[in-house]
This record gives C-alpha cells, sequence and structure tokens, in this order.
C-alpha cells in the first residue's frame, strides 16, 4: 500500500491532462512534487482512542510533519508489514505491552534508534535494550476484588490467586492475552519456572468458570459476585470510576491491590513505540516519538486511556488519583517479557489456562 496526500495527488493528475489554457504556466508550478522526505509521518498504531487523533493533529500543528495514521489490531499490523516489506509506508509502530513490541522487533520489522532525549527521559529498564522500541506511558497489573469477602491482606502478593482460600473464586481472562503473558514472563524471572508453573496450575484450580472476556468483563464478574478476585490492568478499572453512573456502581463494589509492596513490586508494562526497518522517514519518526516525551505529548497519551505517564513531572489525568499514593512497582527490564514469552504460554498450556 502506498499513501499520496490527496491535494498533491490532484494537481500532478491536472497538471498532465488539462487543456493549454492561460494558466498553464501556474498548474506546472504547482505540479512539482510536494516536499515529502522532511514532511510526511506513516503511523501505523494498535491503539483506538479519540485523544490520539488529537494528538497526531497537535504534532502536524507544531511541526508541519503531516501524520497519517493506520489504527489496527497488533497482529494485523504485523501481518500487514510483513507483506509490505520494504515496500512498507511505515515510520513509526505505536503499541501496547512490551510483550507485543518484542513481536515487532522480533519479526525485524524495527530497527534500532539513538536518541540522547528518549535516554534522559525514559528509564532504562522500560527500553529496549538494542534501541528497538521505547516505553512511553505505565500500565499495572493488579489485583481486583471485592472488599466485602475478601480483606487487603489475602490479595497483596500475586501467589495469593493460588490460595485454596480462593477455590471456585477466580476469574481471569485467557492466557493467550498478552497482558497474561506478560505477568506470566515476569514470575518465571522472579519466580523461576517450576514455582511459576506450579502457580498456574493452582490458580486454574480456583476458576469460578473458564477464561472469557476481557479485563472489563473480569471487573464486572467480580461486581456481580460470580467470583471475588481477578487480575486487571489498571486503566481498565479507573475508567470504569470515570464512566457512566451505571459504570461507577459497577467499579465501586470492588477494590484494587497492588501486589509485592513489601517485595519486588507489582507487574508494570509499558505503551510504546519503534521506528519501522524501512521508515520512509527516519527523522520525523524519531522526532516524534521524542515529541511523545514531552508534557503535552505525555498528557495527550493518557488523558483518554488512564495510563500512566512515564515521564517524571507530567500532569496525571483524571481518576488517577485513585491509585494508591506511591505504590511501588517492578523494575524488571521489560525485554525479559518478550524473551520468556514461548515458555509463558507453553506454561499456561501445560496448566490447562485456556
Ligand atoms: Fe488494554
Amino acid at each position: 500500500m502506498k499513501w499520496y496526500a490527496p491535494l498533491a495527488t490532484a494537481c500532478i493528475v491536472l497538471a498532465a491532462c488539462g487543456a493549454p489554457s492561460p494558466e498553464t504556466a501556474e498548474t506546472e508550478a504547482v505540479a512539482t512534487p510536494p516536499a515529502e522526505p522532511a514532511g510526511t509521518l506513516n503511523v501505523y498504531s494498535a491503539r483506538h482512542y479519540d485523544s490520539d487523533k488529537e494528538m497526531y493533529k497537535r504534532f502536524e500543528e507544531e511541526t508541519g510533519i503531516r501524520v497519517r495514521f493506520r489504527e489496527s489490531g497488533a497482529a494485523e499490523l504485523l501481518e500487514a508489514m510483513k507483506a509490505e516489506g520494504d515496500n512498507s509506508p511505515a515510520d513509526v509502530i505505536l503499541s501496547s505491552d512490551a510483550g507485543t513490541l518484542y513481536r515487532f522487533k522480533d519479526a525485524g520489522l524495527m530497527q534500532p534508534i539513538e536518541s540522547d532525549v528518549l535516554a534522559e527521559r525514559v528509564p532504562e529498564h522500560f527500553r529496549d535494550p538494542d534501541g528497538n522500541w521505547v516505553g512511553l506511558t505505565k500500565r499495572l497489573r493488579v489485583i481486583v476484588y471485592d472488599p466485602d469477602r475478601v480483606t487487603p491482606d489475602q490479595v497483596d502478593d500475586y501467589a495469593d490467586l493460588a490460595s485454596a482460600a480462593f477455590e471456585g473464586e477466580v476469574c481471569m481472562r485467557s492466557s493467550t492475552n498478552i497482558y497474561n503473558l506478560s505477568l506470566m514472563g515476569e514470575l518465571i524471572d522472579r519466580l523461576g519456572a517450576d514455582t511459576a508453573e506450579a502457580w498456574a496450575r493452582s490458580v486454574v484450580a480456583n476458576f469460578a468458570r473458564p477464561p472469557q472476556g476481557g479485563d472489563t468483563t473480569q471487573i464486572e464478574a467480580v461486581a456481580a459476585g460470580q467470583c471475588s478476585v481477578a487480575l486487571v490492568n489498571h486503566y481498565y478499572w479507573v475508567r470504569l470510576t470515570q464512566g457512566s453512573p451505571a459504570q461507577r456502581a459497577t467499579v465501586e463494589k470492588t477494590s484494587l491491590s497492588f501486589p509485592q509492596q513489601d517485595s519486588w513490586g507489582a507487574h508494570v508494562n509499558v505503551t510504546g513505540a519503534g521506528v519501522a526497518a524501512h521508515a520512509p522517514h527516519k527523522e520525523a519518526a524519531i522526532q516524534f516519538i521524542e515529541w511523545l516525551t514531552t508534557e503535552e505529548g505525555q498528557f495527550l497519551l493518557t488523558t483518554e486511556t488512564k495510563e500512566i505517564p512515564l515521564v517524571s513531572g507530567a500532569e496525571q489525568p483524571a481518576g488517577l488519583d485513585r491509585l494508591p499514593p506511591d505504590f511501588k512497582e517492578s523494575e524488571l527490564p521489560l525485554n525479559r517479557l518478550g524473551e520468556n514469552q514461548s515458555e509463558a504460554q507453553a506454561i499456561y498450556d501445560r496448566a490447562g489456562w485456556n
């Protein structure tokens, strides 16, 4: 697929097909190809938010670089880029979860970049050591529970989900979901593969129902009393607190626990970006990713999603004040999550976590 600026294309067609007229000289001048190299940026994004469209617009206004974007699921974007090969128009890949970013890198669809700006603003453990991707916002995978039936000390460790006390009380989404694969990636690193597998088997034994739905489904199931504990990314919970009266009524029946506060910290992941392997506009791509780490970029990335700004000092989106004020988060290098991904899926499969 090749993209064109509609206006420029129209001018070229006019110049080629228009009959001679007194305006011919002017028409030919307009027909000069537009200054493409510095002026365009193609973003392949696995995100779907109105605030991202505002983000692209602001970047355009501030830099004069025209942004064209293609939004789709991460798996579809990955397959599209493979099919496009060297001719891919993609400059920037924007996607959530280090495990997903790893898949693009592993498929050879990203290229390493060097940026002093990103090295200064983004902590090292949130960046690919080879420079293929960089984290931009944070997302915590934590425990949602029913405060009427569970006390906070019963859910202050991911290991608690495997406790016999929660027999028939655990709701989960599928293990093929990248959020669960990345959490298992960390558990393999922290606990060792054998202990991580024993954990998965015990959690499966506690299931209230077969894995199903997304993260919001798990919150709703806890609120409805179908189960008393589940795993959820923090922002789904925060969005409900900012939602309709019905959504607020649902979420207020539940609480969040940030586990491992006395040990290695809650499991943290990122939304991040990388420069495409065959980016036609590499400089603009780096400029855009750097801009996403400015105060304005950080705000626009998080205001609707309720992710957490990764750059210190950036404004917090509304609703994040519902999270614990000073939680401890893991500092495991996020590339480990990708490296452990196939082992994580094998462990879930053996444990019967579909
Ligand atoms: Fe999500």
